[in-house]
């Protein structure tokens, strides 16, 4: 519409006269807000600005792809693809506990992070896709005394010794406005409009020590959790059931079960799905979902992902459980 039409004429000229002739670099998660962020700086200064995609491997399946498939094909957005997955799986080898695999997966991507963009000549600004909400958190940090129940760390978080002025067109949005602008500016409504995820992955979606064994049959059994929940619609809102959930995802359980398939015995890995509505992920409930929804993603996990043979369904709320199981 033509608000945000205005919206973007302001921004892009805001960031043209911050940036004049120098060059930006910006790190894309695959993420809504570094997206849109990405999206729009693209607008105004195009290739002044070059994004770097660090892939560590616990991305969901065909991520880095599709990353690389809408901002440099679709449109037409300087981005660097670094392949890191086996640096990661090194640095996470025997490495159980979720605190200190978030410190890793944190450390490892700012180091790969100032690498990459420290080959880029001339650059001067580092863009974040900060938004309103994130100002007022870190605002609040500290003061409130609250003791940390898991250390969020935000992909992209700035490296004070990188000497790079901070560029963050979104700092004034909320979620809601920023997925619109990210529909205005010609990003994919599906994508703008996908549940968070973490910027630790599936890293924190795998219990314990993460091998890349696990992570493949993770992506998979996810991507078809993901698939039926958008394809399955619920006659009476006539939303999708994706639509209809905050967050819904698969877990891997590295511990074993005995299973039947044709005439031989199984012993192989269990997947739980996690499902929650809420309005703002400090509470949340269990999602409903219907049974029949539940069987066809459970049969299709277990025929589809050699490798799992039992699927369960997470029936806890927030509190006493977390969103993510670690
Ligand atoms: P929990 O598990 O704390 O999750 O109930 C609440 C929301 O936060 C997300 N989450 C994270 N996001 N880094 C992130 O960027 C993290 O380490 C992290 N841990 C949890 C979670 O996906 C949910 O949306």
């Amino acid at each position: 519409d033509w608000v945000m039409g205005d919206y973007i004429a302001e921004a892009v000229e805001n960031i043209r006269k911050q940036v004049g002739n120098e060059e930006v670099i910006l790190g894309l998660s695959g993420g809504v807000d570094s997206s849109v962020a990405a999206a729009l700086i693209h607008r105004a200064i195009g290739d002044q600005l070059t994004c770097v995609f660090v892939d560590h491997g616990l991305l969901r399946l065909n991520e880095g792809d599709m990353v690389m498939e809408m901002f440099a094909r679709n449109l037409g957005v300087k981005v660097i693809r670094i392949d890191a997955k086996e640096k990661f799986m090194g640095e996470l080898a025997g490495v159980p506990d979720p605190e200190a695999k978030r410190k890793i997966i944190g450390k490892e991507f700012v180091e790969i992070f100032q690498t990459e963009s420290g080959k880029i000549k001339n650059a001067k600004w580092l863009a974040q896709g900060t938004i309103y909400p994130d100002v007022i958190e870190s605002a609040g940090k500290g003061k409130k005394g609250a003791h940390t129940i898991k250390s969020h760390h935000n992909v992209g978080g700035l490296p004070e010794d990188m000497h790079l002025k901070l560029l963050e067109p979104l700092r004034e949005l909320f979620k809601d406005e920023v997925r619109e602008l990210g529909v205005a500016l010609g990003l994919p409504r599906e994508m703008v409009y996908r549940h968070p995820f973490p910027g630790p992955g599936l890293g924190v979606r795998i219990l314990g020590e993460v091998k890349a064994e696990f992570a493949s049959l993770l992506q998979r059994a996810d991507a078809i959790f993901i698939e039926e929940l958008r394809n399955t619609i619920d006659q009476a809102s006539q939303k999708s059931w994706y639509d209809l959930t905050s967050q819904a995802f698969a877990v891997f359980l590295p511990v074993k079960s005995v299973g039947v398939m044709g005439d031989g015995r199984t012993y192989e890995y269990v997947v739980a799905l996690r499902a929650v509505q809420t309005q703002d992920f400090m509470t949340a409930h269990w999602a409903h979902l219907p049974h029949e929804l539940l069987g066809k993603v459970s049969n299709r996990i277990i025929n589809e992902v050699r490798g799992i043979n039992r699927v369960v369904y997470d029936i806890s709320g927030k509190p006493p459980a977390t969103i993510e199981w670690e």
